[in-house]
């Protein structure tokens, strides 16, 4: 293979410290915006941009540009040699291979790699991650293993020595082709740079994929000048977005993605080991009525002899079965384990409670403790009473709503427990006297009109309305200010039901991100990482009525789940846990979203919601549930090492390498699965009994 230099440049003698050598990656053919690259930004090519703002970076020693020898791109050498830059040529489709000669050429010690379609890249940030990769004596460091960062500002930087491994063991068509993935899959010590920067990951685009998105920048660029500094830009962005139509969104490293679903092979995975599981089944049903103590973790949720029935360890996301097979878990018990299984810090916080006692005979300080701090974080909390399960919560705050009110019934919306008042208005209430079901009714998420016909239904005699806020939908515009308004002109009360939406959306809750304050709410499952603690919290003048009604039992108090639950909120409030959840929950809805478009399945399978708790959905072809669907997805998917019911259940301890193994096995799953809908039968390809839903409420 040869490779042409363009333009040769001296290259620093080298042995003085370590050459950090930054390497643009670009080319004219883009299938949305060819030649963007040379495309015009304020009177310069967009490359030039590139490498003038690249050049500004105080750690790097040399800039050059990395093109392929196709003739197309003899216009960017052409550009480089009449600015005096260094340009490398080399494979169009081994761009690893590309790039690995360019930085032996130049003698690089450390690489930063830049892409091309970046023109505002900062060189404060590139300075950062280079920083970072110094001082943490590592292979790999980035900001892009978890986007934190507007877009746009994606800098790598890896060491000659890691691109050479990489070079030499990379196989797959993926890991040629984006150059990085192989430094991510675990073997490498990497780490990610967090943005510092008081946005939200993905609320600004400052990258070039459409014309549309050049545009933008243009005029962008007109307002902030050439040199204009990140903050500056963030600025004129914000003020002008309205004026400027903000490009579009696209999906970041969307071309990995699609590299991945198109490299990947269909085929059905084989079998798991699982006579362990089937022999405590056994055991099991001899004496726990239906082998298990919560619905959604039986063993009718997953395909008969395909997944397993009973786990015994857990640490960080994955889990072991009791045959020993090891699992990255998105289910997560059901939510709570936001930090991840076996968490050192939490399961420490408890273990020095449990030494000093922690079912006392009297109130002890943590209850105070935990209570203050949760007045300080949801903005409807100013009093707090906890119990174990959410069931407790929401039980508890009903009771309190006809307490206050002197009425009786209850409009709902969602998932709400176990309890009488709740379980009776689903399809599984046997054992609920029908007078106790006549006092619950439903509403739909979304549809004002629905509840406003409750109220019309049963004048004065509604005493609660609860919801939860948000799950997998958004509210649309107003939703949420109606519900609370329409609720408090008919004299009932407003709870939100929080048990999901507690904690991975931020520690106020979704009444904080939507800014819709209810009379009470229900927090529990994440409250403190899989310890039982739930609680009602709410007005102060409501919240004292717990004093008149009955609420109250044997464990409410116990101390290690408070204390667990101290150590959570210290740790969600202290550390980047919760934008890591965001952040790998968001590359597995695009990347899942991506490889189902790309196998051809966007009518059949869809990931919904926000990346922190995303759900899937099966989709027949009149877009009704697709049972079958369901079942092979989840059947081929826990064969791989994928434990999951529908939702993503996202942990701070899904970490990359997490992520792109789920990624990888993803895209196996859905080219099997396009395959198998080919047949006129795909059911025939689930190997044991199908699972069996509980009931639908979302
Ligand atoms: C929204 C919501 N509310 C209440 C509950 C009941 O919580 P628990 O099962 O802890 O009693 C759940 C449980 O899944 C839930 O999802």
């Amino acid at each position: 293979m040869s490779h042409m230099l363009a333009v040769p440049i001296e290259t620093s003698p080298g042995g003085i410290g370590e050459r950090v050598v930054a390497i643009i990656q670009a080319r004219m053919g883009s299938s949305r915006f060819p030649g963007k690259v040379l495309s015009d930004l304020g009177g310069q090519p967009v490359l030039w941009h590139v490498i003038d703002r690249t050049r500004r970076a105080k750690s790097i020693d040399d800039v050059i540009v990395a093109t392929t020898e196709s003739a197309l791109d003899d216009s960017i050498s052409n550009f480089c040699a009449a600015i005096g830059i260094c340009c490398f040529r080399g494979s169009e489709e081994d761009v690893l291979d590309r790039f690995y000669n360019a930085a032996k050429h130049l003698k690089a010690d450390v690489v930063v790699r830049i892409t091309a379609d970046c023109p505002l890249i900062d060189p404060g940030v590139i300075d950062e991650v280079v920083a970072c990769f110094k001082e943490g004596d590592l292979d790999y460091a980035s900001n892009t293993l978890r986007y934190t960062y507007p877009d746009g500002l994606d800098t790598e930087v890896f060491s000659f020595a890691a691109l050479e491994t990489t070079w030499r063991e990379a196989q797959k068509p993926s890991e040629r082709e984006h150059v990085t993935p192989y430094l991510r899959t675990g073997k490498f010590r990497t780490c990610n740079v967090q943005s510092t920067l008081p946005v939200a990951p993905g609320a600004y685009r400052l990258t070039v994929d459409y014309p549309s998105d050049l545009q933008f920048l243009r005029k962008l660029y007109e307002k902030g000048g050439k040199a204009a500094s990140l903050e500056s830009l963030l600025k004129i962005f914000d003020q002008e977005k309205g004026v400027l139509h903000a490009p579009e969104r696209t999906i970041p490293n969307e071309g990995y993605y699609r590299s991945l679903a198109a490299q990947a092979s269909p085929g059905v995975a084989p079998r798991l080991k699982l006579d362990q599981s089937f022999a405590w089944l056994s055991r099991s049903l001899k004496v726990i009525p239906g082998g298990s103590q919560t619905f959604s973790k039986k063993h009718t949720q997953y395909v008969k002899g395909a997944a397993p029935i009973f786990l015994q360890a857990g640490k960080g996301c994955r889990v072991t079965d009791v045959d020993g097979n090891s699992y990255i878990d998105y289910v997560q018990g059901l939510l709570p384990n936001i930090l991840g299984y076996a968490h050192p810090e939490v399961n420490n916080a408890v273990a020095r409670c449990i030494d000093a006692g922690h079912s006392f005979s009297l109130p002890h300080p943590l209850e105070v403790e935990l209570a203050e701090k949760l007045t300080q974080l949801i903005p409807c909390a100013e009093m707090v009473r906890f119990g174990k399960n959410g069931s407790d919560a929401t039980s508890g705050a009903i009771r309190l709503a006809r307490a206050v009110t002197g009425r009786p019934r209850v409009a709902c919306c969602g998932y709400h427990g176990w309890q009488d008042w709740y379980i009776g208005s689903t399809t599984r209430n046997a054992g609920v006297p029908q007078d106790i079901r006549n006092l619950t009714s439903t509403f739909r998420y979304n549809d004002i009109a629905s509840l406003e016909k409750l109220f019309t239904e049963y004048p004065n005699q509604v005493s609660a309305v609860i919801l939860e806020p948000f799950n997998f939908v958004e509210p649309r515009d107003g939703f949420l200010e109606a519900v609370r308004n329409t609720t408090h002109r008919h004299g009932a009360l407003l709870i939100f039901d929080e048990i999901c939406t507690g904690f991975h959306f931020g520690l106020g809750g979704a009444q904080k991100m939507f800014g819709v304050t209810p009379d009470l709410a229900c927090f529990g499952k994440a409250m403190a990482n899989g310890f039982p603690v739930s609680c009602v919290v709410g007005k102060r003048d409501l919240m004292q009525i717990f004093d008149e009604i009955f609420f109250s039992f044997t464990f409410a108090g116990e101390a290690a789940s408070l204390a667990a639950a101290i150590k959570v909120i210290e740790i969600l409030e202290n550390t980047d846990a919760l934008s890591v959840i965001a952040a790998s929950g968001k590359v597995i809805q695009d990347g899942l979203n991506v490889m189902i478009r790309e196998t051809g399945l966007s009518e059949r399978i869809k990931c919904v919601g926000r990346p922190q708790w995303s759900l899937l959905k099966f989709l027949d072809t009149s877009g009704n549930d697709d049972i079958v669907l369901k079942n092979l997805f989840q059947q081929e998917a826990v064969k791989r090492g994928l434990l999951l019911l529908s939702t993503h259940n996202m942990t701070a301890a899904h970490d990359t390498v997490a992520v792109q193994e789920t990624l990888d096995i993803y895209a196996t799953v859905l080219r099997t699965i396009s395959e198998w809908l080919q047949d006129s039968n795909p059911a025939r390809f689930i190997e044991g009994d199908m699972s069996q839903p509980v009931f639908r409420v979302r």
